[in-house]
């Protein structure tokens, strides 16, 4: 999950190539590398964060307008300069930069040393780089030909950019997997992994399919399909503004999106909402379609695969439709057995997540009816999904998620809601104050994120220096722990476990001695009781607790730091009580003094496996 830029066009590529890799530097950042072609290319690479690369050029001479860019996220060779992007061809040829994995590449090396090719690096993108030039040396039939027939050649996923010796103006791309992004203004042609990148300068663009390729010349972009035959690509325009993709004032993107939540939210319900009734009709989802469900899968990774948790007590609760949640990685290789009339709902940021989107493509091979919830626009299980649901979070910078969690929990309260109208679970009175309540969340989030906020920094910034913590919870408290927990060790590297308080007992609290910090959430009115004899028997033995729960609530008796969230309806309270175990694992963090967006060993959408 590295990041690719590339420009054609009038402007001096270098700065446009920079800005735009910092735009993606959220999806890898373990080195980084420009090519720019002036009267020939010149290719710079630097090991570390694009602060190294720019520190490297800044007394260069970079005058030419047609350039590609990578930041990068080692998978195949170590993080440094020899493997960092752009590669070049052994008769250099082809300069090449590459996000995705191509599996078969220790076959194909074999193959290419067979005709003398060598290489200088680990990775699997200089293989590729060398096939393109073997294809276009041996048949002489130029770049479609050469780039078409390594398509049919390798396995795995890729968006590359190349730029061919031979032809100085033109920057050639093609993908299979890996999400690519195609621009157009009067001043040239862009080409990104992702929108944030080139907002700057268009909203107007092209999105290039899987196994096509193109041509970006300085004035247009030419399509082409595996046949080599011209097909022809309607522009679209992006929503999302320039501002959206920047920090605002925020010292982090993390700290910025979390107080976006409110606005984004509000976005998202009135996506949805539309005179006091829930409006399905933009997923293409019919009330027959709906009837006739038997059961729902939902499949999803990382913090979307707690939302999914979360929604699963929801949706069952509400239509007593039977649901399953799955970690899509396991979901793709178990061969899972789907009820014909079962739902698979994919849940993604990105809409580009391998796992989930193999996940989507294992449902739709056993004909099974697929919904998404994703927030980007275009992107791969938007447009693979049968019935696809938009939340409206805007660019998501930071590698921790935050307001798309929120903004696609909200979209699963919709549709549980609405799909319990259809099935007559709920009558119309509880329908219309179930969508009452949910409209008050963001104000609810916005005066939590004025009153809460400096308490929390003090509360965290105490335990920067613990090395565990527990989070814990029943029912959807549990279920909002999950990510609570991943909050904490994504940001600020502090081993967290969340469980299911009842759980505890039965082995873990083994591991609770004196200071130790615990976490709980307790909302849920009907298990109320339990979780605070769960929160005892953890003071009981030394644990420090901060219990977030609702106002008006008394747990002075169990807790060391207590975190009211407003009252609202027991199914939203998910939305409420993960403001704070956001804003926990941030100050956490920031008292650490990490590098809260870019936090080590991730990135912000896992295109490979
Ligand atoms: C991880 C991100 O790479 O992928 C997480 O760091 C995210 O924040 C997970 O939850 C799943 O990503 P997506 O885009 O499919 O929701």
């Amino acid at each position: 999950m590295c990041g690719i830029v590339g420009y054609n066009g009038k402007d001096k590529a270098v700065d446009i190539l920079l800005d735009g890799l910092s735009k993606l530097e959220y999806r890898g950042y373990d080195s980084a590398g420009i090519a720019i072609r002036d009267k020939k290319i010149e290719i710079y690479k630097a090991k570390g964060k694009l602060t190294n690369l720019k520190e490297k050029i800044k007394d260069k001479e970079l005058n030419g307008t047609c350039g590609i860019g990578h930041t990068r996220w080692a998978t195949h060779g170590e993080p440094n300069e020899l493997n960092a992007h752009p590669h070049i061809s052994n008769d250099g040829i082809v300069t090449l930069v590459h996000n995705g994995i191509i599996e078969n590449y220790q076959e194909l090396i074999l193959k290419l040393k067979k005709h003398n090719y060598e290489f200088y690096s680990q990775t699997d993108t200089e293989v590729l780089t060398n096939l393109i030039e073997y294809y276009y040396k041996k048949y002489k039939m130029g770049p479609i030909d050469a780039i078409n027939r390594t398509m049919v050649r390798v396995r795995g996923s890729y968006a590359i950019a190349v730029m061919f010796k031979d032809y100085p103006d033109e920057i050639w791309v093609a993908r299979k997997d890996s999400p690519m992004i195609i621009g157009l203004n009067e001043n040239g042609t862009y080409l990104a992994s992702d929108v944030p990148a080139i907002l700057k300068y268009t909203k107007t663009v092209y999105y290039i399919d899987n196994l096509e390729l193109a041509c970006l010349r300085k004035d247009k972009v030419i399509f082409y399909d595996l046949n080599g035959d011209e097909i022809k690509k309607e522009l679209k325009e992006i929503k999302w503004d320039v501002s959206s993709a920047e920090k605002e004032g925020y010292e982090h993107f993390m700290i910025k999106e979390i107080n976006e939540q409110p606005v984004v939210i509000k976005n998202t319900i009135n996506s949805l909402v539309k005179d006091n009734n829930i409006d399905l009709s933009k997923t293409g989802l019919t009330e027959e379609e709906i009837k006739k469900i038997s059961q729902i899968y939902i499949v999803a990774c990382g913090s979307a695969y707690h939302v999914g948790v979360c929604a699963q007590y929801i949706l069952e609760d509400l239509t007593r439709i039977p649901v399953r949640v799955e970690i899509a990685s396991e979901f793709r290789y178990r061969k899972p057995i789907l009820d014909k009339n079962g739902l698979v709902l994919i849940i993604s940021q990105s809409g580009e997540t391998a796992d989930s989107l193999a996940a989507l493509r294992e449902a739709k091979s056993q004909g099974i009816k697929t919904l998404s919830i994703v927030n980007v626009v275009g992107s791969s299980i938007a447009r693979e999904s049968d019935h696809v649901l938009y939340t409206l979070a805007g660019p998501e910078i930071a590698v921790a998620t935050t307001k798309a969690f929120s903004t696609q929990l909200v979209a699963c309260y919709a549709l549980a809601i609405e799909f319990s109208k259809i099935l007559n679970k709920i009558d119309n009175n509880i329908y219309l104050d179930l969508i009452d309540e949910l409209e008050t969340i963001p104000e609810k989030i916005s005066n939590m994120l004025d009153n809460l906020t400096t308490d929390i920094q003090k509360i965290s910034s105490k335990f920067s220096h613990i090395h565990d913590a527990f989070y814990i919870g029943r029912g959807l408290d549990y279920a909002i722990s999950l990510e609570g927990s991943l909050k904490l060790k994504e940001v600020s590297y502090i081993h967290s476990e969340a469980y299911a308080a009842g759980e505890l007992k039965h082995g873990t609290i083994s591991l609770i001695e004196n200071g130790t910090l615990v976490v709980g959430v307790v909302t849920q009115e009907d298990i109320f009781e339990k979780t605070i004899s769960n929160l005892v028997e953890v003071r009981s033995r030394g644990a420090y607790t901060i219990v977030v729960t609702e106002e008006g609530k008394d747990v002075s008796k169990v807790s060391n730091n207590t975190i009211f969230v407003p009252k609202t309806n027991r199914y939203f309270f998910p939305s409420l009580t993960v403001v704070p175990l956001q804003l926990i694992g941030y100050y956490m963090a920031v008292s650490k003094g990490l590098d809260v967006d870019k936090p080590r060993n991730l990135a912000k959408s896992v295109t490979v496996e």
